[in-house]
């Protein structure tokens, strides 16, 4: 059944529209160009950005050290395996967090208790007596690492089996005994009894002024309707806002500034203004979770960045998608396969990872050309959309409208306004399940949890510890020329 699709603002707004033609008439000689061109979205305008470091936060030594507590990973490249009763394992399966809390603050499971593990807590004068019975005397560095590696408390007492023996270098232990005096005043800035301070990045000047105007407007909304509802476990959201700059690096200060002076908790939707790679660097040096800035180029590489939760497509998805979309349509090893796209940065990336894959999947033949008009493919030209108008459910609609009731702000840039909507339910969900003891650790984990999430304004929506892009793909959509009009010719392709 084909679905005669109305482009709107969805579409025309985060929109990439890379096309790729699939089978060429005759049968023969199938071709499967693609033609990309890209619509501008946050071309950075205005807005001042000083650049400023305050130094709140973790010595580089107490963040090795933390990433070794909480995910057994280690900094120095060394790796850090944990033995219970007789298996090796990563460390990062069996996390000292995952037993003793997030915080260091111990928990019991099971009946078995892993104590605080606090500096202060492990070098009280008087030592410990735990509910076991077990007794001993103050902990030492040494002791500490005996503790560890052996398996033997102070007294020299056998730890029970629940606590894996733990084979790491000098260096992470020294890093991880730094975190440990440090783990109790280790807290997430932003974040108080009875508030969660969250910043957004929009443009302020220049020719999206007006869309970064009408995307406030529906976070301010949003977050103040959230909060008169008694906010996420009594705590208010308080939205802070940093301005995109005129080029990249002065976006990139811009949040700098807001995240360490502005002390936020974490950053949501919003634009990425050019400066992706640089908001992905900073997301992972300073540990911020950032959700859904609008953007083409998620920052998808081969490291993965914890921090950062994109919702939609970006070119490269999109392009994948084609590209399987035109390998369900006719085996590669007998296509002849032309990636054609117009030149500039964007396309040209997008194209050069087609034909990787396209090498890897053993295609038939490979082109690649620059190419400017499409209209020569006509009904031959598939086109991706990271969304579709579709995606917006009558809730989701429903949810927007009674904000600009109730707040009387104007519904305009739509798909911008539903795109911010959709970042801030995002966070909230993963501040909601991340509990009231929530951190920003909590909150990477909880997102990493979403699978088929409805935010009713996107499609839905699943990440991963691998799966940065919460809609990973596209609607490949045709055109049908007579009509003038596009064409649903299949679902929702995956990008992988
Ligand atoms: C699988 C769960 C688990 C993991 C992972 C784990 N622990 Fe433990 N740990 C325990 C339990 C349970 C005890 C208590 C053992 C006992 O009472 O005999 C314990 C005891 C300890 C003790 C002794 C405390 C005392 O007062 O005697 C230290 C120190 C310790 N753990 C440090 C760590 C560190 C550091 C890590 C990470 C590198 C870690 N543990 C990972 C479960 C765990």
């Amino acid at each position: 059944m084909v679905r005669v699709l109305k482009l709107s603002a969805v579409m025309l707004w985060a929109a990439v529209a890379l096309a790729a033609s699939a089978l060429c008439a005759a049968h023969t000689s199938a071709a499967h160009p693609v033609e990309g061109q890209e619509q501008k979205t946050a071309a950075a305008t205005g807005g001042a950005a000083a650049a400023g470091a305050g130094t709140h936060g973790l010595t580089p030594q107490e963040r090795r050290g933390k990433a070794i507590y909480l995910r057994g990973e280690s900094p120095s490249g060394k790796e850090i395996t944990a033995l219970i009763g007789e298996v090796d394992v990563p460390a990062s399966t069996l996390t000292c967090g995952g037993c003793h809390g997030a915080r260091g603050e111990g928990k019991t499971e099971g009946g078995v208790t892993a104590g605080n593990l606090s500096w202060t807590n492990l070098l009280k004068s008087y030592g410990h007596t735990h509910p076991s019975g077990r007794k001993h005397g103050p902990f030492d560095e040494g002791l500490f690492a005996r503790a560890l590696v052996e398996g033997s408390d102070p007294a020299g007492n056998e730890l029970a089996v629940a606590m894996p023996r733990f084979k790491m270098s000098a260096p992470d232990l020294a890093d991880l005994i730094a975190y440990l005096k440090r783990i109790e005043t280790d807290r997430d800035p932003g974040l108080t009894e009875t508030g969660i301070k969250v910043g957004t990045l929009l443009p302020a000047q220049g020719a999206l002024a007006e869309t970064g105007a009408a995307m406030r407007d529906v976070l301010a909304a949003y977050f103040d309707d959230l909060n008169g509802k008694g906010g996420i476990y009594g705590r208010r959201v308080e939205l802070a806002v940093a301005e995109t700059g005129p080029d990249a690096a002065a976006t990139a200060a811009s949040v700098r500034l807001l995240v360490e002076d502005g002390q936020v908790f974490a950053i949501v939707g919003g634009m990425s203004a050019g400066a992706d790679k640089e908001l992905a660097a900073l997301t992972q040096e300073v540990e911020i979770p950032f959700i859904g800035p609008a953007t083409l180029l998620p920052q998808t590489g081969f490291q993965t960045n914890r921090y950062i939760f994109y919702l939609l497509p970006g070119m490269s998805e999109q392009a994948r998608a084609l590209f399987n979309f035109s390998a369900q349509r006719q085996p590669l090893a007998r296509a002849r396969v032309a990636i054609v796209y117009p030149e500039g940065g964007m396309t040209a990336a997008a194209a050069a990872d087609i034909a990787e894959l396209c090498k890897k999947s053993g295609c038939g033949e490979l082109r690649q050309s620059t190419y400017t008009v499409p209209a020569v493919f006509k009904d031959k030209i598939f086109l991706a959309f990271p969304s579709v108008p579709a995606d917006v459910t009558p809730a989701g609609e429903a949810e927007l409208r009674a904000l600009v009731e109730k707040y009387r702000f104007p519904m305009r840039h739509t798909a911008a306004q539903l795109s911010a909507l959709a970042a801030a339910k995002v966070l909230v969900e993963g501040l909601q399940r991340g509990g009231r003891d929530v951190s920003r650790e909590k909150l990477v984990t909880a997102l990493e949890g979403l699978y088929e999430y409805e935010t009713g304004a996107t499609p839905r929506l699943t990440f991963g510890p691998n799966r940065r892009v919460g809609a990973s793909g596209a609607y490949i959509v045709g055109i049908d020329p007579a009509r003038k009009d596009f064409v649903a010719v299949g679902d929702w392709v995956k990008a992988n």
